[in-house]
């Protein structure tokens, strides 16, 4: 495993003669960086976790084996729900890596700051988003970290795909769907705050397509009140 102060390289699958080498970084976030470029002919981006200096060197290396275990986990347990996610292609454990298809298209984050959407395209995405978060957490999959960054609009049809799954884990509670639709709110509000309004469609869809909306949403409202009351105070 690499740690955050070593050159950023990409990963090698030297045993199986295959070559990395033209691999670029195109994210450096907290705890991974991700690399595109071509994996057996096709496009592909590798999201390899970094240890934390700071933190002790083998509880590091097994917090760091669990979130990429969980994130490969939820990946696939949220395709089953029907919530589309990267096609995975192989995790390679020792590099702590997971290779995946590239989503070829544009942010959510950045469909909504460009001028390209129309109204019926913008009511469109913003019901699918709703939708496939409502999917989610009825499979009992929360995602931990909704925001736009975390959702792609795959080319040509603008398929919503959700990716970032590496805070996610398994629950049933209202209070923990809450929380997950609060950040998404915050997500909207700050990154798109002339759209702030628009996530209520997100919610009227998510209503529409939740079972168990009714508790999460008035979980949700104590949330919000919450996050509200912090904010006067803070
Ligand atoms: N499968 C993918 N296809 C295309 N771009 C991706 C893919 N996975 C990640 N990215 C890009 O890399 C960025 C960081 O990846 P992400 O999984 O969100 O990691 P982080 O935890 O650092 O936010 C994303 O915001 C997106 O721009
Ligand atoms: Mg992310």
């Amino acid at each position: 495993m690499t740690d955050s102060a070593a050159p950023a390289i990409p990963p090698k699958q030297e045993a199986a003669g295959i070559d990395l080498s033209g691999f670029k970084l195109i994210s450096q976030g907290a705890e991974a960086r991700v690399w595109e470029g071509t994996y057996l002919d096709v496009p592909a981006v590798i999201k390899q976790r970094f240890s934390k200096k700071y933190r002790h060197a083998s509880l590091d290396t097994k917090l760091t084996q669990s979130r990429l275990k969980q994130e490969v986990r939820s990946i696939l347990r949220a395709r089953k729900l029907g919530v589309p996610t990267p096609v995975l292609y192989y995790v390679e454990h020792d590099a702590a890596s997971i290779y995946m298809e590239k989503v070829q298209g544009v942010s959510v984050k950045e469909a909504l700051q460009g001028k390209q959407l129309d109204q019926q395209g913008l009511h469109t995405l913003l019901r699918a988003i709703g939708r496939q978060v409502a999917l989610l957490h009825d499979g009992g999959l929360i995602h931990g970290d909704l925001t736009t960054s975390n959702m792609l609009l795959r080319a040509p049809d603008s398929e919503l795909v959700l990716i970032d799954f590496g805070l996610s884990y398994n629950n049933t509670l209202a209070e923990d769907k809450a929380v997950d639709l609060y950040v998404l709110e915050r997500a909207f509000t700050s990154a798109h705050s002339a759209l702030g309004k628009l996530f209520d469609d997100v919610l009227a869809s998510y209503r529409q397509h939740s079972r168990m909306w009714c508790p999460t949403l008035n979980k949700f409202a104590e949330v919000r009140m919450r996050g509200r009351k912090r904010t006067m105070v803070g």
